[in-house]
């Protein structure tokens, strides 16, 4: 009984709040500004399959050797092996079509770039950001040395990173379904496609 006569009393008063504001909606006419160029670069760092964003730079997986060392394996383990701070980034391979595909580095990511720009927004984790673009690529070769994708000598850049082929690269689906190229896949019937 008691909780009738409160509920509609609270009805009542968010339908007056409610008017009230749109009554004196402001015209949000002299609220903010436009981002400036350095601002918009900033945030907008996100690395494209195609890499094109990548900037300038390069490593190799020795030189990454040194800096996982000291920056990463304390969590990630000496040989990306992992722990139970953070994941393996070294192995874990084995086929996606099962209920429980390994979704490791190695065996989940179709695209290289994806690492460095992992490893650029968001590790270690507090001192993000704090990695010179080339400590990236450095790193980013170490990884994929030590899961077998590149060979040990090879000097990543924006120019060879892109051209990394991750091991299960044809294991997914793009996600716009015009760029899979085979109707059969695509699943089309009778000239109709999804
Ligand atoms: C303080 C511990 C810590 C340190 C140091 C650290 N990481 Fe991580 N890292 C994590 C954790 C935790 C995750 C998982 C985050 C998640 O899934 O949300 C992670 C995830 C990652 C991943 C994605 C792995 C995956 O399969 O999803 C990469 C790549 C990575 N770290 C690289 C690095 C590199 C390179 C360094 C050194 C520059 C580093 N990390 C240092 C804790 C750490």
């Amino acid at each position: 009984m008691r909780y009738s006569s409160f509920l509609p009393a609270l009805a009542v008063f968010g339908l007056a709040a409610c008017s009230a504001a749109f009554a004196q909606a402001p015209g949000y006419s002299n609220l903010g500004r436009t981002p400036s160029k350095e601002e918009i670069q900033a945030w907008n760092q996100s690395i494209g399959p195609q890499g094109k964003e990548l900037p300038p730079g390069s490593g190799t997986a020795k030189q990454g050797e040194e800096i996982f060392a000291s920056k990463c394996a304390a969590c990630h383990g000496a040989n990306g092996e992992g722990s139970q701070l953070a994941p393996r980034l070294v192995g874990g391979r084995g086929p996606l079509n099962t209920p429980t595909p390994s979704r490791t580095l190695a065996n989940y990511w179709p695209f290289a770039t994806t690492i460095w720009d992992y490893i650029n927004r968001a590790m270690p984790p507090k001192q993000e950001g704090s990695l010179s673009g080339s400590d990236i690529y450095a790193l980013t070769a170490f990884i994929l040395y030590r899961n077998d994708i590149i060979p040990e000598g090879q000097v990543l850049d924006a120019a060879s990173l892109p051209k990394v082929k991750m091991p299960n690269r044809d294991g997914f689906i793009p996600d716009r379904l015009e760029d899979i190229h085979s109707l059969r896949a695509r699943g089309c019937n009778a000239g109709h496609c999804p």
